[in-house]
């Protein structure tokens, strides 16, 4: 169904009428409040397509309109494009879902339904209006881009940074801290690994990636690591147990598009799954190379 089709749909019929309509106003708030919304807040069965009580927001910052790393202010032009990982062109609504799967550890959304098409209007807006303020007024303002160390992760010393920088916040054993008693409120600060996380299929799973990430924004408002302590870190926090994922061998069809810090096999390279976990990958990518 489009989307206009949709919106009149809900005008004539009134028995959906106090449904809400498609708006990017309702986009946000479910990229905000996605555990209250689609998680286990949510009541209605049909709905409650997360897997964990993460929000979109726990890694698109202030909901993607942070600029810089996993930013949505200039996501909606890229689409439609080609994924290594799903091995096809997939339009927007195809990559939100990638990250309902994973990120989310649930199931995909309807790409008709009322929270698909809020979420890409969402997504959509942030774009113009970040067209219509113009590239100096959206700096990132944020630390230099995350350099691979070249050498093996350090994961005593990624424990240690856990401790003194991460703790406090995201848990002694990285659960988290609920907003309230009522999971269904989601988290202030949350979890890292164990069951209500990403799954091991999520982009946050590989290391390279995860880096990338604390090292623009964590800890929150104080994003001060080097980059051997994120490498570190990232190793530490994805090494934990997280949600497992079904059919992982059918991802990257094509294997030479797999990312060498992808945490879970099958590789086109003879290099061990710890390897692929902590580095170093030079060695990866100069025998991928000369193949
Ligand atoms: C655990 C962290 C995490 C959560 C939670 C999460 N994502 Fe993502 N998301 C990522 C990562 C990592 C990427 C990949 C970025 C890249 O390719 O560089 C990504 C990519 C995306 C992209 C593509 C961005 C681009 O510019 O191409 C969209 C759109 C997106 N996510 C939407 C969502 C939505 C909507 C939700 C909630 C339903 C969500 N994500 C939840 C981590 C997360
Ligand atoms: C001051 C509290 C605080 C500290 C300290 C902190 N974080 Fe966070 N972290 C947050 C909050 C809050 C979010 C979710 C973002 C939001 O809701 O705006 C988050 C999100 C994350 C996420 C993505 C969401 C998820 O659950 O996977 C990762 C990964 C992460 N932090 C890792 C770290 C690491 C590693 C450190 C230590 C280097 C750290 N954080 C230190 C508060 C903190």
């Amino acid at each position: 169904m489009t989307w206009s089709a949709l919106q009149s749909q809900q005008a004539s019929d009134p028995a959906t009428s106090t449904v809400q309509a498609v708006t990017a106003e309702y986009g946000q708030q479910l990229i905000r409040n996605t555990a209250q919304l689609m998680g286990v807040g949510q009541t209605d069965p049909a709905l409650r397509k997360s897997g964990n009580n993460l929000a979109c927001s726990s890694c698109h910052l202030e909901s993607g309109q942070k600029p810089g790393n996993l930013s949505l202010v200039q996501t909606a032009p890229k689409y439609p494009t080609f994924s290594g990982r799903d091995g096809i062109v997939g339009d927007l609504a195809d990559r939100i879902n990638g990250c309902m799967q994973r990120s989310m550890n649930g199931k995909p959304l309807l790409k008709d339904s009322l929270e698909m098409l809020s979420m890409v209007a969402y997504i959509e807006q942030l774009d113009r209006q970040y067209q219509a303020m113009g590239e100096s007024s959206r700096a990132a303002n944020e630390p230099a881009a995350f350099v691979e160390p070249d050498r093996q992760a350090n994961v005593e010393n990624g424990t240690r940074v856990y401790q003194e920088r991460c703790q406090i916040c995201h848990g002694v054993n990285g659960e988290g801290l609920k907003a309230t008693a009522n999971l269904a409120d989601g988290y202030l600060f949350p979890p890292l690994w164990g069951p209500d996380s990403y799954n091991i299929g999520a982009g946050m799973a590989r290391v390279l990636t995860a880096a990338r990430f604390i090292k623009a924004r964590m800890p929150l408002g104080n994003p001060i690591l080097s980059d051997d302590e994120a490498f570190d870190v990232a190793a530490y926090m994805n090494l934990h147990e997280r949600p497992a994922m079904a059919n992982l061998e059918q991802d990257y069809p094509d294997r030479k598009l797999k990312p060498v810090d992808s945490p879970y096999p099958p590789y086109p390279d003879p290099f061990s799954t710890e390897q692929h976990r902590l580095g170093p990958y030079a060695p990866i990518r100069d025998f991928n190379k000369a193949k």
